[in-house]
């Protein structure tokens, strides 16, 4: 059975300037275990689409449609207490910038005890500290003990974000929510950061879904792939069957994109056009001004099919 399933999902913004259909209609199961990527560029919904998961969507936006299943509750019917006791323990979550995580003028060592004791206040205050240290140790951070002394500006950003995600695992999440956790590291670091997220989620037996602009860091840690774009998942299926065959133009102009796997530099051509505001979405398929394959049966309606057992939004296929 699925610990995640999100339903016909949509979260729209009521702004000044119209209705911006930020995630529109999108359908994801996720399995205990599994890493789901949401890949697409920047603009295509998929901070929204965590943000809606974790319950942080905040005016002028609002969760207009759809249904998230977890554990056998419809987090949309959540009260804002409840929700509150799910995040940061059941769901936890790892940003971009460690800084949204980490106040800068308290030490690491209090904020993971006041993480932990927040959810479990019966643990004593000794305790919560060594289970603290220990997963510092858990996530590779030399002397974890001391480190517990210090304030966040002392760590490097790839210490950080090890420390954030040590935070994110306190609490024995079920699900993780990891939006661009790597992009503002360097690529060593990132490589470093990838591979521990992967072997934590494997050891806690937790579900992560990864969020990433760029597939080729999507495509070193994850089991399935779903590619946004505009708002709407245009291509969902298993890591191989999207790598080695993209069925969606999007999601081949994204591989074409990828750096060549050879090494060399090489890099072919990106995809022409932008995406369309999504205050103002055409009729029919919304990628269609920039598809090779567009045709006058593209203008009519939006595309949905299953091709070879995968979820395509496109009538070319
Ligand atoms: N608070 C907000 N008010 C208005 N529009 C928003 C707000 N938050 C996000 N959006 C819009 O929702 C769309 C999707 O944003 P986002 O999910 O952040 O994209 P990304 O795929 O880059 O993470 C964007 O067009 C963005 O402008
Ligand atoms: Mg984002």
């Amino acid at each position: 059975m699925a610990l995640l399933e999100v339903e016909g999902l949509r979260t729209h913004f009521f702004t000044r300037e119209g209705e911006v259909k930020a995630v529109d209609g999108i359908d994801f199961a996720l399995k205990q275990g599994e890493i789901l990527g949401i890949v697409g560029e920047s603009g295509a919904g998929k901070s929204v689409t965590g943000f809606s998961i974790l319950g942080l969507i905040d005016t002028p936006g609002r969760i207009v449609g759809g249904r998230i299943h977890f554990e056998g509750k419809d987090l949309t019917q959540l009260s804002p207490s409840e929700y509150q006791q799910i995040r940061g323990s059941k769901i936890a979550t790892v940003f971009q910038d460690p800084q949204t995580s980490l106040d800068p003028v308290i030490t690491i060592g209090r904020q993971l005890v006041e993480t932990l004791l927040t959810h479990r206040p019966e643990m004593a205050g000794r305790q919560a500290e060594e289970h603290a240290i220990g997963m510092l140790k858990r996530v590779g951070l030399p002397s974890a003990a001391e480190r517990m002394h210090n304030y966040p500006y002392q760590l490097s950003g790839g210490m950080k974000q090890r420390v954030v995600i040590a935070m994110a695992l306190l609490n024995d999440p079920h699900l993780l929510i990891a939006d661009e956790p790597t992009t503002a590291l360097d690529a060593t670091i990132q490589a470093q950061i990838l591979y521990l997220m992967q072997q934590l989620v494997k050891d806690f037996n937790s579900s992560l879904i990864f969020i990433s602009h760029d597939l080729a860091v999507v495509s070193q840690i994850c089991d399935t792939i779903a590619v946004m774009y505009a708002g709407r998942i245009v291509e969902y299926g298993s890591r191989e069957e999207i790598l080695s065959d993209p069925k969606h133009p999007y999601t081949q102009g994204l591989i074409a994109c990828l750096p060549a796997l050879d090494g060399s530099k090489k890099r072919l051509k990106p995809i022409p056009g932008t995406m369309p505001s999504l205050l103002d979405l055409p009729q029919g398929c919304y990628f269609k001004d920039r598809c090779p394959l567009a045709d006058a049966q593209c203008d009519l309606y939006p595309p949905e099919r299953i091709v070879a057992g995968r979820r395509v939004s496109c009538h070319k296929v």
